[in-house]
């Protein structure tokens, strides 16, 4: 998709840690979240109006993973991260919200999110 790429390695990040150790990312990394609820990976954006948020992610589990994406500390919608077959094999999912500065993605089942990439918007 086209718009402006935050990479999660450059997220503010509770609970999880960057890394490197499966292939296919962008930029320099990803962030691998911890198996919690609520580790997290808060995003600065730029830019407002009701906008696509794409999120690429890896999730090499057989379950899919869950989080609220909040944007300014509002919850303002969810995702649920299919299994993507390996946690070498990324793919993006999308939602709309209103944007604000803030886009933090929180997870919401004791698996913790997937791999996070990147998102787009
Ligand atoms: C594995 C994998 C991690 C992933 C984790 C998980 O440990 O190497 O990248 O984050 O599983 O289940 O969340
Ligand atoms: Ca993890
Ligand atoms: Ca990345």
């Amino acid at each position: 998709a086209s718009g402006t790429d935050y990479q999660a390695e450059d997220a503010v990040i509770t609970q999880g840690a960057v890394e490197s150790n499966h292939a296919g990312f962008t930029g320099t990394g990803f962030v691998n979240l911890d198996n919690v609820v609520g580790s997290a990976a808060e995003f600065t954006v730029t830019g407002g109006g009701t906008r696509t948020i794409t999120v690429r992610f890896a999730n090499g589990t057989a379950v899919a993973r869950p989080m609220d994406v909040l944007v300014d500390g509002v919850r303002a919608g969810a995702l649920s991260f299919p299994p993507t077959g390996a946690w070498t094999t990324w793919q993006t999912l999308s939602l709309q919200a209103q944007l604000g500065t803030k886009i933090k993605l929180v997870s919401t089942s004791a698996d913790g999110g997937p791999n996070l990439d990147k998102i787009t918007i």
